[in-house]
């Protein structure tokens, strides 16, 4: 038999790609419409934390794959889930593609590559298909992706979030119990401002913010050896840390190889795992391992 959510996205994909209800059907009422759902914890998971961040393309996703790299190659059973219904990244980041199986219970079996799990949209329709569904649609392919994936047992699953404060992150803040969320953001004023939103999102919903992850933040020229602030100095990334109490938990460079591996489907800390960015990306993972508690 195919996965229930499985047969729900063909279905939906393919005859009814606008969502409108079903002739005859009623059209279902979202929970969110019924007053605030109860938070629930994802079965089998210790620890949830999402990456975010309300501006699109500061390196969510890349961060998000390489975070959970790092956790798994210290150990700690881990997976990384793409709530990026639109616009999913974690089968090219870790070069997964396949329809996943069916436990015995009927739940989705992550798809594994480097010694970390991965539950991803991508995996439920076809790569060059556009996904165009209405909010409602998105919210119930969300609802599964979240409760119906058997991921076996996790010490921590890494939350990979789409751009923006809307209904995704909504749910997510909403509906599951969060060990806490990482803002990344460029030095730029353009991402420095959305990322500001994001932060007074989950601080209106109680969700514990672990801190700021600056990405792009330099790039050490090859020929020159000279260190260049594309995206704006460092000090106005500082700056909005210390206005909005955040620590700052890193400064990722802009560098060819992080774009490079992750178009190869072999994130950093795995291709390089002795190189300085992987470094920076272990101890971005420790810092947020210790503030929420993962032990060793
Ligand atoms: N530090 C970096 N150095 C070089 N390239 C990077 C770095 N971080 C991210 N990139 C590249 O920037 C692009 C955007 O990254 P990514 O897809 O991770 O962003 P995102 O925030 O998840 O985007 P979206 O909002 O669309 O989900 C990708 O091409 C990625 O390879
Ligand atoms: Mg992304």
């Amino acid at each position: 038999m195919k996965p229930r959510l499985f047969s729900t996205l063909r279905c939906l994909h393919h005859e009814n790609p606008l969502g409108l209800p079903r002739s005859g059907a009623p059209p279902q009422i979202p929970r969110m419409q019924r007053g605030l759902p109860q938070k629930r914890d994802i079965k089998d998971v210790k620890k949830v934390v999402a990456v975010s961040s309300a501006k699109g393309g500061v390196g969510k996703s890349t961060i998000a794959v390489n975070l959970a790299l790092s956790f798994a190659r210290r150990g700690h059973r881990t997976g990384i889930l793409d709530t990026d219904i639109f616009g999913p990244s974690i089968p090219t980041l870790l070069n997964l593609s396949g329809e996943p199986r069916l436990s015995n219970n009927n739940q989705l079996l992550p798809l594994s590559n480097y010694g970390l799990k991965s539950m991803s949209m991508g995996y439920l329709i076809p790569e060059a298909s556009p996904v165009a569904w209405r909010g409602l649609m998105v919210m119930k392919a969300l609802q599964q992706l979240l409760h119906e994936v058997d991921w076996g047992g996790l010490d921590i699953l890494v939350l990979d979030l789409p751009p923006g404060t809307g209904d995704v992150q909504l749910t997510i803040t909403q509906q599951v119990h969060l060990s806490g969320a990482i803002i990344i953001s460029t030095p730029q004023d353009l991402s420095l401002k959305d990322a500001t939103k994001g932060v007074a999102l989950f601080r209106k919903v109680n969700v514990p913010i672990l801190g700021l992850v600056s990405n792009m933040s330099s790039f050490v020229c090859p020929g020159c050896g000279g260190k260049h602030p594309i995206f704006g100095p460092l000090g106005k990334i500082r700056e909005m840390c210390g206005r909005n109490d955040l620590t700052l938990l890193g400064e990722i460079p802009l560098h060819p190889k992080i774009c490079e591996d992750a178009d190869r489907g072999k994130p950093t800390v795995v291709a390089d795992p002795d190189g300085e960015e992987a470094r920076i990306f272990n101890s971005i993972a420790d810092t947020v391992g210790e503030l929420i508690g993962l032990g060793k």
